[in-house]
């Protein structure tokens, strides 16, 4: 059988385990999709020796990796607006499916990229772009589109949950903390990204925009990062019987009005959420009929967030053997279901 072509554009910490993992997993994933995936290049900015990596599949000619005509499958996690936008785009006027982990790309053209994948019917999965290795995407986009969600409340940044756990449980100063998130391969290419909060924001507006069936965008999010968090706040918030974790909040009033932000928040220590250690992510989900559901593992890391990608490369390769798109970006796109109360 023909196998179906997977291109790989980066390769950093989540874009060598999915090379990894493509070519280790390979007889699995060929079982799992029902034809071989068969990994025909990666896209780099430079040409330097990556461990582990056949240099044969290194290029640095990434527009034209995409438009490759036997590539059936983009896989983007260079991160980053332009050019990662071009070739998103690109990629879906080729007809190929792409998957993404990119949050901040999303959260501010996701309008553009869910209308051109509509256009060429072809699939944009990103599941590895909120809260890593947790599915959420799904759950919201596919498996809760028939209950009503009125909020969604999250730890969805690995950096900064690892940061301010050091400095509850260890003391850590701030920088101290950091440093060891980005030594560990949680931290944004430039962490400020994580510890102002424009990640979570990002991450915040793509699971509102799924919870409400709207379209929210990274300007729409109230944001406050944890860079102002000393050790009088952490003392502080323990005299209280809390814990200092940032937290992004997504609700929908009985106008339908939504609201998202992301701010430091005190949470009481009998909270399911503020029990979420080290680089781990949560997300807590209240809907009318499912009513309280709780997700929660690893949010960053390399091998976690190339499990996400994993899934969403077989769900889009198992697609185009079947010659079908996925579910579509109606969900998405369209405002559908009315928020609950609304008048
Ligand atoms: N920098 C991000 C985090 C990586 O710390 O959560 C996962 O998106």
């Amino acid at each position: 059988d023909a196998p179906v072509r997977v291109a790989l554009l980066g390769c950093g910490v989540v874009g060598s385990q999915v090379a990894r993992i493509l070519v280790e997993q390979a007889d699995d994933l060929r079982e799992r999709v029902g034809r071989p995936l068969e990994l025909v290049g990666i896209g780099v900015r430079r040409d330097i020796p990556r461990p582990g990596i056949d240099p044969a599949l290194l290029t640095t000619d990434v527009a034209s990796l995409v438009r490759r005509e036997d590539v059936d499958i983009v896989v983007e996690m260079v991160g980053g607006i332009e050019p990662t936008l071009t070739y998103l785009l690109d990629a879906i006027a080729a007809g190929k499916s792409v998957v993404t982990a990119n949050k901040a790309l999303l959260a501010q053209h996701g309008d553009a990229v869910f209308d051109a994948a509509r256009d060429s019917d072809v699939d944009v999965y990103y599941e590895a772009a909120v809260a890593g290795a947790i599915p959420i995407i799904r759950p919201l986009r596919e498996s809760l589109v028939g209950d009503a969600i009125t909020s969604v409340l999250g730890i969805v940044n690995g950096t900064t949950n690892y940061i301010l756990d050091q400095m509850h449980t260890r003391k850590s100063t701030f920088a101290d903390a950091l440093a060891e998130a980005q030594s560990l391969g949680y931290a944004e290419a430039d962490p400020t990204a994580d510890v102002e909060g424009y990640d979570a924001a990002a991450k915040a507006a793509i699971l509102a925009s799924l919870a409400f069936h709207t379209r929210v965008h990274l300007d729409d999010v109230d944001r406050e990062g944890i860079t102002e968090i000393d050790v009088q706040d952490i003392a502080a918030a323990e005299r209280l019987g809390c814990v200092v974790k940032l937290l992004a909040r997504c609700t929908v009033s009985a106008d339908g009005t939504v609201a998202v932000g992301v701010h430091p928040t005190m949470v009481p220590l009998e909270h399911p959420l503020a029990g979420i250690r080290g680089a781990y992510n949560a997300v807590f989900v209240e809907s009318v009929n499912a009513g309280r559901l709780m997700f929660m593992g690893p949010g960053a890391g390399g091998s976690p967030t190339a499990s996400a990608v994993l899934g969403d490369i077989v769900t889009a390769a198992r697609n185009r053997v079947r010659g079908v798109a996925g579910p579509g970006e109606s969900a998405y796109s369209t405002p559908g279901i009315t928020p609950p109360g609304a008048v």
